[in-house]
């Protein structure tokens, strides 16, 4: 089960989304951890009527995106904090509904069918994928596509890992897991629960001073 203590103190340490980006949009899809940078919602081919499922969808800013864009966008995630967070921002956006709990436990109790199911640094990256992947091609339309970022792997370091949630220095960190691999083996795992046409790149960070790029996924269902 999933630490939601961990998530709520992260949710008050992480701000929430501009109020408009670079070129002035008030919503818009981000995969990556710098601003205006990356690809957008084009990756998952959705058109209006679309559902689309946003696994750890935080404060909601890219769900609230796909939701102006005529898709029923449903958010999970397993942060009370971050749920009201994404409620209080983007509340009044038709076509946007949010759920709380853990993605592997609401996947497998759900029947609804899904044309895309993303997470940007979200529930996939902190979810064994050998529980998580087989629900969500369950859920996955027939076409439907899969796809993730998040941070690459340190080589050498592969599998479960730890990802510490740091509080006052006189609180000891809040420790949640994170599956981190190779693309090449991202594209296996993929392919051996069943996903197609996987692709699986490390997108190089922006000009400028941080060095660290952003592993991106995509996969058919
Ligand atoms: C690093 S944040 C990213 C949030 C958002 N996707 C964004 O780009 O800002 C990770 C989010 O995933 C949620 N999360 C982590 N593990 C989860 C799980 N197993 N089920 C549902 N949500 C989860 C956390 O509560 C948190 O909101």
């Amino acid at each position: 089960m999933t630490d939601t203590k961990a998530w709520d103190t992260y949710s008050k340490q992480k701000p929430e989304r501009r109020p408009t980006n670079a070129v002035g949009e008030t919503t818009w899809f981000n995969w990556t951890q710098y601003p205006d940078h990356g690809p957008g919602v084009e990756l998952l081919g959705i058109g209006p009527g679309a559902a689309v499922l946003d696994l750890g969808c935080g404060k909601g800013g890219n769900l609230a995106h796909c939701a102006t864009l005529g898709a029923h966008a449903v958010g999970l995630d397993v942060s009370l904090a971050q749920l009201r967070a994404a409620d209080t921002r983007w509340g009044d956006v038709d076509g946007m509904v949010l759920r709380r709990g853990d993605a592997v436990q609401l996947l497998a109790d759900t029947t609804e069918d899904f044309d895309a199911v993303y997470s940007v640094f979200g529930a996939v990256w902190f979810s064994d994928p050998n529980e998580l992947l087989p629900i969500i091609r369950k859920r996955l339309r027939p076409g439907g596509v899969l796809a993730f970022s998040q941070r690459p792997a340190i080589e050498g370091c592969y599998g479960c890992q730890a990802s510490y949630i740091n509080r006052s220095e006189d609180e000891d960190p809040l420790v949640v897991k994170r599956w981190d691999y190779e693309p090449e083996r991202w594209m296996e795992i993929l392919a051996e629960h069943g996903f197609t046409e996987a692709s699986a790149r490390v997108l190089p960070a922006p000009p400028g001073p941080r060095k660290i790029g952003t592993l991106l996924v995509r996969a058919d269902g």
